[in-house]
């Protein structure tokens, strides 16, 4: 496991503490903490002058490059807080290793890991009472990188700044940690392989809300991505990965290069393996989604990620027809999936994986 760099981050501590929410108001991505990290970089010179500060908004150039071709990052990780006191970080050194696989493609400039890591390990210290402890809820750690060079041309910026902000959360879907409706788009598309659908990138997201704001007005909680070329084969949810449990094995698709190698994903995978369950990496069509939901094979469909841990889906609608998954109620692997990981997470359940990163070793 990678160590965080023992490096000076100067601090800067707030005078003016803001009131904490109660558990049962979190919610997701409401409410930030007291400090913010800042990392600055430029050409010739790197990354540099590390530093927690107040959390404030922001200064910057009307002509920096984020605002117009959007040349940005960001990456979701979490932190919990367990039984006996301690704080764990769900696999953060994945998380950075896919922030920076993610600004490569991006043409952004790779930050050193373990100054990521580290800068964040502080500032998780300096704000570590606002780490929240019910269950069901955690701190959302949300890193990311925009380009601030003022320049119109389009060309990579010649400079950035890293910035992680923390966010106390609860469940990331109003419904809570129960069953959503997805609808299946069958018009808009998010990304084809060879453009950015695999980075963690704003763009990505933006691609996304038409079809998520008309599925909104239908009752669905999110939509379901077919890829962009066949308009045939399932990729993922707006911000999750999708699993189906059809018959005795587990279905995913594949990683194509167009979707985000989700690090949940991964672990659920991970763990499936772990208990003998047969999973399948492969393309999958809707039309054999769709035909499993006819026939009763598909027996359950859950969806997976950082911010959506592991989130049953109760229906599906495609081509006009509602089409209920199972019995529409949160089915027995997605609740197991959904009790182990938290369980790891949470340090209640031993972590043969090696996924959890102590704050205070
Ligand atoms: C996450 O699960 O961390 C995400 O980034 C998804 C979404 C909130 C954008």
């Amino acid at each position: 496991m990678m160590k965080a760099e023992t490096v000076a981050i100067a601090v800067e501590r707030t005078r003016t503490k803001k009131t904490k929410p109660a558990a049962d108001q979190l919610g997701f991505g409401k409410y930030y903490t007291d400090h913010m990290v800042m990392i600055d970089y430029e050409e010739g010179r790197g990354w540099h002058d590390p530093r927690i500060v107040p959390y404030q908004p922001i200064q910057l150039d009307p002509a920096a490059k984020v605002f117009h071709y959007g040349q940005t990052v960001f990456e979701g990780m979490k932190a919990y807080r367990t039984e006996d006191g301690r704080v764990l970080i769900f696999r953060p050194n994945s998380h950075l290793e896919r922030l920076n696989r993610s600004s490569a493609r991006l043409s952004i400039p790779p930050i050193d890991e373990r100054l990521a890591l580290e800068a964040i390990r502080q500032l998780l210290l300096v704000d570590e009472e606002w780490i929240p402890e019910a269950a069901g809820t955690s701190m959302y750690i949300r890193p990311f990188i925009i380009a601030t060079e003022p320049a119109l041309g389009v060309t990579p910026s010649r400079a950035y700044r890293f910035m992680v902000i923390l966010s106390p959360v609860g469940a990331y879907y109003a419904a809570g940690h129960g069953p959503v409706s997805i609808h299946v788009e069958a018009d808009y598309v998010r990304a084809v392989a060879g453009g950015v659908g695999e980075a963690k990138t704003a763009g990505n997201y933006a691609a996304g809300l038409k079809a998520q704001e008309e599925a909104a007005r239908g009752g669905y909680a999110q939509v379901l991505w077919l890829d962009g070329v066949h308009r045939k084969y399932v990729e993922e949810v707006g911000s999750m990965n999708v699993f189906f449990r059809i018959g005795d094995t587990v279905v995913t698709p594949a990683l194509t290069g167009s979707f985000l190698a989700g690090i949940t994903r991964d672990s659920v995978i991970r763990m499936l393996r772990h208990w003998d369950v047969p999973v399948e990496e492969r393309l999958l069509s809707i039309d054999e989604v769709s035909e499993a939901c006819r026939s009763g094979a598909l027996r359950e469909a859950f969806g997976t990620g950082t911010a959506a841990v592991v989130s049953p889906i109760g229906e599906l609608c495609w081509q006009g027809d509602r089409i209920a998954v199972g019995d529409g109620l949160t089915g027995p692997l997605a609740g197991k999936l959904y009790e182990a990981l938290t369980g790891i997470q949470r340090g209640l359940a031993p972590d043969p994986f090696g996924w959890t990163w102590t704050l205070r070793e």
